[in-house]
């Protein structure tokens, strides 16, 4: 919810022309909030030069003011994104809370449709062995396939894959197939696909950033969507639906170069 300073308010109109809902108007030379539409998007804060309107309902405001030399450098930009790798080695080393912290809040503050906050994160670290264990049998349980799942590119490899998991569960010694090893694992959960996919891929940067490694893993998502356990576990609803698991920890590889991608179909009209 908004309100509107109008000791301050200089009735530039800024808020108005901006407001995404058009749910500000002018009214005697000041702003006024019209409290029909607003989704909180904060555009009106952000671009109030007297800084007269009040965001109410946020348990912190945590605001940072704009600083166009903070935007960094596309090239630097570029070249993260080309030299990033999926890791699936991790050191024994774990991810410290003020890392966890920044990447959390690359989620929080990524965009999200209509600005609905719908987006949540399962952070699991101590009870990885646990967790594994009942992604395993969750994946395991998928792992006959029919005619037609096999007919799904990689499939045939994957159920390989579960199943050897599965068989490793009880093996002292057997390496982490599912997890590699990782000391911390976010499960990202949204009723929205998108809003979650924003989100994850943030993240990913920030784990790039902070000198971590991370990889997405599909099948932590898919067995958290097949296990009512797994669910259970996160308190989460059984309705709600895993989009994204981000398998993370310090690098135990070192990659020397970029690698060649294909093109990609691009159609200019
Ligand atoms: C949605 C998604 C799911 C993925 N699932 C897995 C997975 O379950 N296990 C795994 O080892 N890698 C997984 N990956 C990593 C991809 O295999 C990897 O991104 C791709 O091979 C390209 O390699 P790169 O990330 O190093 O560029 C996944 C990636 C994405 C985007």
């Amino acid at each position: 919810m908004i309100t509107i300073n109008k000791e301050i308010c200089i009735g530039c109109g800024l808020c108005v022309d901006d407001c995404f809902t058009n749910d500000i108007e002018l009214s005697d030379g000041t702003a006024q909030a019209k409290g029909k539409f607003c989704i909180e998007c904060g555009h009106c804060f952000a671009i109030c030069p007297e800084n007269a309107i009040i965001l109410e309902g946020f348990p912190s405001l945590d605001i940072v003011d704009v600083d166009d030399n903070n935007r960094g450098n596309p090239d630097i930009l570029l070249y993260r994104m080309k030299t990033r790798r999926s890791i699936r080695s991790f050191t024994d080393e774990h991810v410290s809370s003020s890392d966890l912290q920044k990447i959390l809040e690359m989620g929080k503050f990524s965009p999200k449709a209509g600005n609905i906050q719908n987006v949540s994160y399962v952070v699991i670290e101590e009870n990885i062995p646990y967790v594994r264990k009942l992604a395993v049998e969750s994946l395991y349980g998928m792992s006959d396939l029919t005619e037609e799942q096999k007919k799904i590119p990689n499939m045939t490899y994957y159920a390989k894959k579960w199943k050897e998991m599965y068989e490793y569960l009880n093996v002292p010694g057997a390496p982490d197939l599912l997890f590699c090893y990782a000391p911390l694992v976010i499960v990202i959960f949204s009723p929205s696909d998108i809003n979650a996919c924003i989100a994850a891929a943030h993240m990913e940067s920030m784990v790039y950033t902070l000198g971590l490694g991370m990889f997405y893993s599909g099948f932590m998502t898919r067995a958290v969507n097949a296990s009512p356990a797994l669910k259970k576990f996160f308190a989460v609803d059984e309705s709600s639906s895993a989009r994204a698991s981000l398998v993370i920890g310090h690098p135990a590889v070192y990659y020397q170069r970029s690698v060649p991608k294909k093109e990609s179909l691009i159609i200019y009209r």
